[in-house]
Parts: structure tokens; sequence; C-alpha cells
């Protein structure tokens, strides 16, 4: 029986962890958090994370071999094999601030291991890292005499929210990096036979680890790019009558291209992309690789005039002007299927809207509480509430942020009843039948899509 520690218990610790706990049940897990409240959800009826089809999973292996604790160091001592999955966002002070990775929840971590190991371990980096963060991990944990030996291991996770259970069950990859030597590939073996579990052979890819590292950074970046390359073309379809999601789809049946991941957006949001993108950015400059760089930051740039290209189609549609007028915001989190609010592209639009002085009114199944803490400064000018009808009673224009698939069966018509007129529905997530809406009577935004207006 081999002891597995996890340190870190938030959207990917947890999820992941659950998941080993399920498919390896002669390995006992633990996964802890200095976040005290975390923990308890974890082992409460409220998980801390809304994800579907978690909870059952947590359900089944809880007390049996998962196990939610806020002892780090008495659990480091025990493990055989540690899981570090902490938070690494966007440094935001001093050098490379707004860029690199603020590497201080690692570094703690690293420290503590060192501090509370008295056997040989494996230490898995889970967390997404700058390339090479693993000698960084190395040169801390072996300035020691304990005669203990740390085997670092490179081992990025490539979930998505809102399907994290799907993916884990059924990676496209798995991805181990380890060092060349007896030791190392001895490590990586042990990884690779906790995967081995449910996934297959073929998809269990072992790499050096400065590879592994910087894979999870290139995998981000090229996604994040695949979305602002069609946002960008989604600009040129307003300027000239095209329809984005025809080209998405004559361009992604070319087997080169692909058809996954061109839905034009309001642009992306969530904790990675962003903040991977720019971590590669940093680390391009810090190898004097300024052109490199640049390349990559236009895709960061490209998001965010996305984001306000919107708020700017709003206004203007909208007469020039919002003030006090009543806009319902429909869809809060980042994506569909969970509560998650971070780095939303909801955040600057409603910010962008509120400073414009339109009255808000917002609507989520899952996020209204992060929403709440998100737009704290301007709680005066935003109603919160749940039910979309009521929320649209008197509203000049609805926005559709997130694709809730519930939004997609809403009673437009009921809703457009009570609504003052001219109605503008602006669809950021391009998931409503638009023509009939504009049958009903809305003047009808979409992005990337030709205006159907009545004015
Ligand atoms: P998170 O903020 O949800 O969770 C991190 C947790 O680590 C927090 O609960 C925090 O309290 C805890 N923590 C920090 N320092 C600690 C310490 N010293 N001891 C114990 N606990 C500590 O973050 P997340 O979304 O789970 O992301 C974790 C890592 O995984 C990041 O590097 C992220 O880039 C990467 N990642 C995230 C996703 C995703 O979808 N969220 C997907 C792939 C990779
Ligand atoms: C991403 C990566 O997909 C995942 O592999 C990695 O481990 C973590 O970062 P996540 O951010 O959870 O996952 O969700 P994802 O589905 O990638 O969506 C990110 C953002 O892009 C969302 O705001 C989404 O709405 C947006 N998006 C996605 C688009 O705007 N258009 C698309 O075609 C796809």
């Amino acid at each position: 029986m081999k002891n597995i520690l996890c340190i870190g218990a938030g959207y990917v610790g947890g999820p992941t962890m659950a998941m080993i706990a399920k498919k390896c049940p002669e390995y006992t897990i633990t996964v802890v958090d200095i976040n005290e409240d975390r923990i308890q959800k974890w082992q409460s009826d409220t998980l801390p994370i809304y994800e579907p089809d978690l909870k059952p999973i947590v359900e089944e292996t809880l007390n049996k071999n998962l196990f939610f604790s806020t002892d780090v160091s008495g659990n480091i001592s025990k493990a055989d094999i540690i899981f570090v999955s902490v938070n690494t966002p966007t440094k935001t002070f001093g050098i490379g601030a707004g860029k690199a990775a603020d590497l201080q929840y690692w570094e703690k971590t690293a420290r503590q291991i060192l501090t509370h190991s008295n056997s040989n371990k494996i230490v898995v980096e889970k967390s997404t890292l700058p390339v090479r963060t693993a000698e960084a991990m190395e040169r801390i944990l072996n300035s020691h005499d304990k005669g203990v030996h740390f085997e670092v291991l490179s081992n990025p996770e490539f979930l998505a929210e809102g399907t994290a259970i799907r993916d884990l069950m059924n990676p496209d990859r798995v991805l181990i990096g380890g060092h060349n030597s007896k030791s190392g590939q001895e490590a990586v073996s042990e990884l690779v036979k906790i995967y081995a579990h449910w996934v297959s052979p073929e998809k269990i890819l072992t790499t050096n680890l400065w590879s592994s590292e910087l894979s999870k950074l290139v995998a981000n970046a090229f996604l994040s790019q695949r979305i602002s390359s069609i946002n960008a073309i989604s600009a040129l379809c307003e300027a000239t009558e095209a329809d984005v999601e025809e080209v998405s789809k004559a361009i992604g049946t070319d087997s080169r291209i692909g058809s996954k991941f061109l839905n034009a957006s309001i642009g992306f949001g969530g904790s990675c992309f962003q903040k991977d993108i720019l971590n590669m950015v940093y680390l391009c400059e810090y190898y004097g690789l300024s052109e490199v760089a640049n390349y990559w930051e236009q895709v960061v740039f490209m998001n965010n005039y996305q984001k306000q290209r919107f708020v700017t189609r709003m206004i203007k549609s909208m007469f020039n002007t919002v003030v006090d007028k009543k806009i319902v915001i429909l869809g809060f989190a980042f994506k569909a299927n969970t509560g998650d609010t971070r780095e939303s592209p909801a955040i600057d639009i409603c910010k962008q809207l509120l400073e414009e002085r339109a009255s808000l009114t917002i609507s989520d199944p899952k996020a209204v509480k992060n929403a709440k803490k998100d737009l704290e400064q301007f709680i005066d000018q935003i109603e919160f509430e749940l039910d979309p009808y009521t929320a649209a009673t008197n509203a000049h224009a609805l926005a559709i942020l997130t694709e809730w698939e519930e939004y997609k069966s809403l009673d437009y018509k009921k809703i457009f009843d009570t609504m003052i007129k001219p109605a503008f529905i602006f669809d950021g997530r391009n998931i409503l039948d638009h023509q009939k809406l504009f049958d009903i009577g809305y003047n009808v935004y979409a992005v990337g899509k030709p205006e159907l207006s009545h004015l």
C-alpha cells in the first residue's frame, strides 16, 4: 500500500486525486490544503467547486482511500509520492509583474517537503510552471544532508473545467517528464503504474523534464491562439457581412485545421490561458527571444480587443448611451458548467458597462456568489437575480456572456413582452436562433455576424 499526498485541494488537486482514488483502490490518497474552509467543504455535502459528475466519485472514495486534511507537515512525512498542485498565478509585484508566474506558494511547498521528510520521496509537479522549475525544486530539496533522496517529475494536468471528470476519465494523453538517470526512470515507472490503472499505454507519454514542463505552456498557448484567431476573424466578418460560424465550419472541415475550438466568443477566460501564455511570453523575453515573445503576446492583446469590441458594439447600437439602462447579463462564469469566474470575460465587460453607468442585473446558475466578489466596488449599481424571466422585466437589453444550456431554451417571446422597446439582444456566445429572435422583434447582435436590426 503506497501513500500518495496532494498539496493543494483546488480545481485540479481535488478532482485529480478523487479520480486516482477511484481507479487505484490499493493506494491511500490524502489531499491537504492551508485553506481550512476548502478542506471542510470537500468532506461535506457541498463541495468547494462545482464540477459535473465529481460528487459521486468523491462520495464513493471519501474516507475509504481518499482523505482531506489541513495537516500538511504530518502528511508529508508519511507520503511516498507527493503531487504539488498549488496555485501559480501571474505575479502582481516586482520583477516580471503582470507576466511571470508567482512561485511563492510553490517554493513554500518545496521547503515544507524538505523540512518534514525523513524518507525518499517522488515529488510530482502537477501545477503549471515555467520551464526548468524542476531544477529549482531539486536545488531546494537537495540542500540538506538528511540522507533522503527526492526525485522530481513533471506531470502537468490538461483537464478543462466543466468537463474535468470526462477529461480525467478519458484523457487525450497523460504526460510524464523525468530525468534519464536510473532513479529518474524508476520514478517515471512508478507514476506510469498509477495512470495505467485506467489509461491505455499509448496515451501515456514520457519525455524529459523540460519538454514536459514546456508542453503544458505550449498546449495552452496553441489553444488560446486558436480562439484569438477566430475572434480576429469575427471582427472581419462583422465588417464584411460574412458569418463567422459559416467560416469556422468551412475551415474546420479541413482535417489539417480541425473543427474544435473555433467558436468565436467574447474572448477566452479562465484561470489558465492568459496566465500561461504570459508566463511563456516572459520566458521568451528572459531568454532574449523578443520576436517570439511579441508573437505570442498578440494572442492576449486580441483577447482584450474582443471584449472591448463587444461592449463598444453594444453601446453603439443602443444609440451611443447606456446610462441608467437596465442590461441583463445572462451568464457570468468563464464557461458553462462551472461556477468559476477567474478571468471571466464577463468581469471586464460588466466593468466597462458599469463605467458607462448602465444598471446591470446579473444572472448565472452557479456563479453569482463569485460575481458579487468580482464586482464588489460596483455593488450599488448591480442586482443579482437567478430567474432570467424576473431579471428581464423592464430591461432594455440582454447580453449572453456564458453558453449555459438553459439559455438556449428560454421563452424569448415571453421575455420580449416584458422588456422596454426597442429591445436588444447581444449573443456573446452564438448559442441562440438569431432569425427567430429577430422575428419576435428583438434587434439582434451576435459575434461575427451581420446585425439583424429593425431600426
Ligand atoms: P486553486 O487556486 O483552485 O487551488 C490551489 C490550492 O493550493 C488552494 O486551495 C491553496 O489554498 C492551496 N495552497 C497554496 N499554497 C499551499 C501550501 N503551501 N500548502 C497547502 N496548500 C496550499 O488552483 P487550481 O485551479 O487547482 O490550479 C492549481 C495548478 O494547476 C495551477 O498551477 C494551475 O495553473 C494548474 N492547472 C489548473 C487547471 C484548471 O482548470 N484550474 C487546469 C490545469 C492546470
Ligand atoms: C484550459 C485548457 O483547455 C485545459 O486543457 C487546461 O488544462 C486548462 O485551461 P479551461 O480554461 O478550464 O481549460 O476551459 P476551456 O474549455 O479551455 O475554455 C477556456 C476559455 O476559452 C473559456 O472562456 C471558453 O469559453 C473559451 N473558448 C473555448 C472560446 O471562446 N471558444 C472556443 O472555441 C473554446
